[in-house]
Formats: C-alpha cells, sequence, structure tokens
C-alpha cells in the first residue's frame, strides 16, 4: 500500500481572504464545487471573522449555503471568537478552525488580543463544539518567523501547540506565514516539537514567498507529517502579515507527492481546471 498523504485545500480561504478585488460569491461557490470533484477531504471553504477586518469574507454564510456538498469532504471555516463560531455552526460547517500565533506581535496585529486572551477565547470555543461534537483544528501562525517580532524559537510553537492540544484540537496546522521558513529552520522546528506531540497530529502550512515551500514539505515528510495545506493556483496571503505570499500551490504539491509515490486520492485533472478557474478571479 503506497503511503498516504491528506492534501487539505485552504484556496476558498486562505487563497481569497487577501484578494483586494471583492470576488462574486457565485464565483466561490463555483471554486468550491469544483474543488469538491478533485477528491479531497477538507476544503477550507469560509471565514467566520469580523468583516471590518476582512470584507473579502463576508459572504461566507452565502458561499457555505450555495455550495453542493459531497459526500466524504468536510467543508471548514476559521472562527476567531464564540461569534463567528455560532455563525460557522449556523451556517452548517462540518468543522472549524482557531488561529492562534506562536508570536505576541502577529497576535495583536491578525486578532487585536495577546496569545493568552486568544487562548481564552479559543477555550470558549472547544467547549461548545465539545458539546455540539464539532471537529476543531488549530493553526499556530509564525512558527519560524514573525513579521514584527522576527525569528521565533521553537520553544513558542511548541508552548502554543501543546495548549490547543489539550484543549482539544484534533490537528495542530504549523504556520509559516510569511513564507520565511527555510529547510534548516523548519528542520529545527520539527525535530523539537515531535518531543512533545506525535507526527499525527501536525499538518503543515507553508507560504510559498521564498519558493522555499516544496522543500519544506520535503523536511516535514521526512519527519513523518502526513497533512500539508495548499491552496489551489497558489493564491494567498494574509491581510495582517505584509508581504506574505500565496500558500504552496496545490497542483504543485500533489505533483511532487505522486512523484515521490505517495498517494492522495486526489484527481489532477480536475485539479488543474479549478487551478485555472482560481487563477482567473484574480486576474479580472
Ligand atoms: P476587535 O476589533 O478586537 O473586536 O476584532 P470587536 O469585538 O471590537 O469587533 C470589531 C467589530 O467586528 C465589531 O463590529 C464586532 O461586532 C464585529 P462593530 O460593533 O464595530 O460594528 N465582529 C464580528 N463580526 C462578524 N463575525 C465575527 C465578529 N467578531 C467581531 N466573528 C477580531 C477582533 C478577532 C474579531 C478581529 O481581529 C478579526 O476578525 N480578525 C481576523 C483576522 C483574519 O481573519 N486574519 C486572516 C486569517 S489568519 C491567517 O491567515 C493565518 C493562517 O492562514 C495560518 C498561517 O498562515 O499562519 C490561518
Ligand atoms: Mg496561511
Amino acid at each position: 500500500m503506497p503511503d498516504h498523504v491528506n492534501v487539505f485545500e485552504v484556496g476558498p480561504r486562505d487563497g481569497l481572504q487577501n484578494q483586494k478585488r471583492l470576488i462574486p460569491t457565485e464565483d466561490k461557490i463555483k471554486l468550491v464545487d469544483m474543488l469538491s470533484s478533485c477528491g479531497f477531504s477538507h476544503i477550507e471553504t469560509a471565514s467566520f471573522v469580523s468583516p471590518k477586518w476582512v470584507p473579502q469574507m463576508a459572504d461566507s454564510a452565502a458561499v457555505m449555503a450555495g455550495i453542493s456538498r459531497k459526500d466524504g469532504t468536510a467543508y471548514t471555516a476559521l472562527t476567531p471568537n464564540m461569534r463567528g463560531y455560532e455563525a460557522a455552526i449556523d451556517a452548517n460547517v462540518d468543522e472549524v478552525a482557531i488561529f492562534a500565533s506562536a508570536s505576541e506581535g502577529f497576535s495583536q496585529k491578525n486578532i487585536n488580543c495577546s496569545i493568552d486572551e486568544s487562548i481564552s477565547r479559543f477555550t470558549l470555543i472547544l467547549e461548545r463544539a465539545k458539546f455540539d461534537k464539532c471537529n476543531v483544528r488549530g493553526y499556530v501562525s509564525c512558527v519560524t518567523h514573525c513579521p514584527y517580532d522576527g525569528p521565533t524559537d521553537p520553544d513558542q510553537v511548541i508552548r502554543v501547540a501543546l495548549r490547543l492540544l489539550e484543549m482539544g484540537c484534533y490537528e495542530i496546522s504549523l504556520g509559516d506565514t510569511i513564507g520565511a521558513a527555510t529547510t534548516e529552520t523548519t528542520h529545527n522546528l520539527v525535530s523539537s516539537i515531535l518531543n512533545y506531540m506525535p507526527s499525527s497530529v501536525l499538518a503543515g502550512h507553508f507560504h510559498d514567498t521564498n519558493n522555499n515551500a516544496l522543500e519544506n514539505i520535503g523536511v516535514c515528510l521526512e519527519a513523518g507529517i502526513r497533512t500539508f495545506d495548499s491552496a489551489v493556483g497558489g493564491l494567498g496571503g494574509c491581510p495582517y502579515a505584509e508581504g506574505a505570499k500565496g500558500n504552496v500551490d496545490t497542483v504543485s504539491v500533489v505533483n511532487m507527492l505522486h512523484g515521490m509515490k505517495y498517494e492522495t486520492g486526489l484527481n489532477l485533472e480536475s485539479l488543474r481546471k479549478a487551478s485555472a478557474f482560481a487563477q482567473s478571479l484574480i486576474e479580472v
């Protein structure tokens, strides 16, 4: 049996959230529907954050209502606070994600509170989600470098990741928010964090600012990590991390994995069509 790698598609959220042009809701729905035909187990479809902070995601409830769901695919959304969590549940998401930072500077700029304050907010979400039997994924941003605080010590990442796991997150996605990670810093982080948690609860989330994302995924694969986030068309960026470019491109990741004889369950031809459509949305 070939080794399976889970490619977690984040394009409709991370890929689109930073686009200047407000993309019509029907185009977002069409993109998610095209992605549904590719065979993903997870598609991060929406983000129930403040529309004042991220106007592009203001139509998240309408996107969730308009998509055609495919069995076997979980349609997920970001939730920064209880208000976002309740809106996500009302919109019938299958899973939510909370997002903390390993660095104080990015926590303040992105969600307007300290790391500890964010953990308190997320604790409330986790308690409700347990009651609702809703899976919660946890992001930790700026895992090797913060645009405000500089290099991140792996101990800072471990501290936040352990808290998210204790709270009940089923997986920790390690966010290289501005694509500054190198093979050295990725290796340093991953080898440290694996002393505290198994590779099965970790995912890699690499932005591709410096074209290092595929190599960083290679480092994670060697360490046993088998889940990677990517965005169709390589779209993306975070509005509160200037210079952050797109997520690593899904087609490139899948091509690399298939070349390495990993199995993904994804249909490359459908993916290429979705990729072309995603690109057309930002070229208008
Ligand atoms: P705040 O201004 O401190 O909080 O924002 P607030 O409670 O004063 O809310 C401000 C306004 O937003 C109020 O409206 C609230 O009602 C409203 P007003 O009273 O002024 O009319 N509001 C909401 N509206 C809708 N849904 C909500 C919600 N919450 C408040 N859930 C807050 C704090 C966390 C809300 C804000 O900072 C925020 O929304 N931040 C999100 C920023 C964001 O989405 N960043 C990008 C995603 S993270 C990322 O990309 C990294 C990742 O990819 C991993 C990686 O790459 O590392 C995940
Ligand atoms: Mg990201």
